[in-house]
């Protein structure tokens, strides 16, 4: 079941295209890698899935019920955010629908959620601590949780393992591949060739205003997959 589909889309900021022409789709259950070098316009198309800027041309359509307000998103970290004087369970919270119509906190629902969800992430644990006294990659998973207070649909992840360790990083792509190994569509950014190798479904490769969309097959078999594999030192038959 389809749930985006974007077509001929130009994305940039004030009239001034990053990337023009692109067309893609993503269903119920992909797993999307987004892979391109810095200031390819990974960042930027993330924010016009979510309606954040609008693109320049062309069009983005829902399907199948789909709401604006359902896409979780983890956005790119600039080390700021993580100085939330918050404790895990209210960064969690504040991942709430609906969040403006509310006067009186949260609902007895809405934190089951939340534990819920952190205990998936294997942080329930920790719901009572401050969130900047976690580490690095604990502070990621309480953000994926956040992330998916919105929905299990579908959710929207850039550069997730920027600046955690390889162990780190290993168990944050096992829980993103659990997620979507129980239905939630994952769109991920990342510098990462493993994800791409082995979790996608689909990749979307931008370079230099040019773009690939398609499957991992038929990425691996196209010159912009196998120059990005021989750079990453991946020599895949
Ligand atoms: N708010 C903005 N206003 C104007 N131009 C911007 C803005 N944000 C990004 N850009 C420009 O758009 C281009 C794409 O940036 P974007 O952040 O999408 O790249 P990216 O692929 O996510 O890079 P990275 O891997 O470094 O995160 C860059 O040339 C950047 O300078
Ligand atoms: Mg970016």
């Amino acid at each position: 079941m389809r749930l985006i589909e974007g077509n001929d889309i130009a994305i940039g900021y004030e009239g001034d295209p990053v990337l023009s022409g692109l067309s893609f789709t993503v269903d119920e259950g992909d797993y999307l890698c987004i892979v391109g070098e810095n200031g390819s316009g990974k960042s930027t198309f993330i924010k016009t899935v979510l309606s954040l800027i609008p693109p320049l041309s062309g069009s983005i359509v829902f399907e199948n019920g789909l709401r604006q307000n359902e896409i979780g998103y983890l956005p790119q970290q600039s080390g700021i955010q993580r100085d939330f004087p918050s404790s895990v369970m209210e960064v969690v919270l504040s991942g709430c629908l609906n969040r403006h119509k509310r006067l009186f906190g949260y609902s007895k629902e809405e934190k089951e959620r939340a534990v819920y969800e952190l205990s998936r992430l294997g942080m329930d644990s920790r719901k009572l601590s401050p969130f900047q006294e976690l580490s690095g990659g604990q502070q990621q998973r309480v953000l994926l949780a956040r992330a998916l207070m919105a929905t299990d649909k579908l959710i929207l992840l850039d550069e997730p393992s920027a600046a955690l360790d390889a162990s780190s990083t290993a168990e944050l792509y096992g829980i993103i591949d659990s997620l979507n190994d129980s239905g939630t569509a994952i769109m991920m950014v990342t510098h990462d060739i493993h994800p791409a190798l082995n979790a996608a479904d689909t990749i979307l490769h931008l370079s230099h205003g040019s773009y690939f969309f398609g499957t991992r097959d038929g990425y691996f078999r196209s010159e912009m997959g196998r120059n990005f594999l021989k750079e990453a030192g991946h020599d895949h038959q």
